[in-house]
């Protein structure tokens, strides 16, 4: 496990509005040039871009190394395996230069034990629930709802070794009674005023997520599909200043 709360692992350089952003900009695109354009544009707004399966399947690990040009990446391949491949997973992960990394917490706690041994100096962060999965979508996999679900892979992730976990908004204040405050709650789905919530099911905006306790938004389309992803990023943290 390493560095928990805002900074994610290492420590982060003020944005442009001389603040330590808890913005996470996806930079959800197979396109080289695209990645460039907007890790560039949005950076001085962001505290880390997150490069996740589309990029990296795509681009490999110049993704990384594109979106590292600019601030600290979170890499976001949400790995899930034997304890034995995860850990080498995250080690190579790890070396490539990133500040976080995912993999599922229903992957148990062998598997990311392994995986904080194996990368120590960054963050490893348990995905709970997807946020575009509801309760309907648990049961047909034979699992229980999402607010119990959550918590219950929160708490063992924490118990693991985890630096930070996953999770919707809808369910930040639970996850922080079960793990205190110490660990990084991440949240994607977040949506500002305005925006569409495309296929995410438990959306929120940037405000109410900080407020119940997360301690990094994930945002993607709404700044990246923005005419103007620079400004759309700009305005995102107006909202939650
Ligand atoms: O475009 P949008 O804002 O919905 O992007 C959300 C990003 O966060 C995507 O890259 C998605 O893979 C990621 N993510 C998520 N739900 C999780 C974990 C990660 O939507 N539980």
């Amino acid at each position: 496990m390493s560095a928990q709360g805002a900074g994610g692992g290492r420590e982060q350089e003020p944005n442009a509005e001389g603040l330590t952003s808890p913005l996470i900009v996806a930079l959800d695109t197979d396109d080289p040039r695209r990645l460039a354009e907007l890790a560039a544009a949005v950076a001085p707004h962001a505290g880390l871009l997150k490069v996740g399966l589309q990029a990296f399947t795509a681009l490999g690990p110049a993704a990384v190394t594109a979106a590292g040009q600019h601030a600290e990446v979170f890499f976001d391949c949400k790995l899930h395996d034997i304890p034995n491949t995860v850990a080498a997973a995250a080690g190579a992960a790890a070396r490539m230069g990133i500040a976080m990394l995912t993999v599922h917490a229903s992957g148990g706690p062998a598997m990311i034990a392994a995986a904080c041994k194996a990368a120590p100096d960054i963050t490893i962060l348990a995905v709970t629930v997807l946020t575009s999965l509801d309760d309907a979508d648990l049961a047909v996999v034979g699992q229980p709802p999402v607010a119990q679900q959550v918590v219950r892979l929160a708490g063992m992730a924490a118990e693991a070794g985890a630096g930070g976990v996953v999770c919707a908004a809808s369910d930040v204040a639970a996850v922080r009674a079960e793990i205190g405050d110490g660990l990084a709650v991440v949240v994607p789905g977040i949506r500002p005023h305005g925006s569409t919530s495309d296929d995410q099911r438990r959306i929120a905006d940037p405000r109410t997520a900080l407020r119940t306790g997360a301690s990094h938004l994930v945002v993607g389309r709404p700044i990246t599909q923005a005419r103007d992803p620079a400004a759309a990023a700009a305005a995102l943290l107006a909202e939650i200043a």
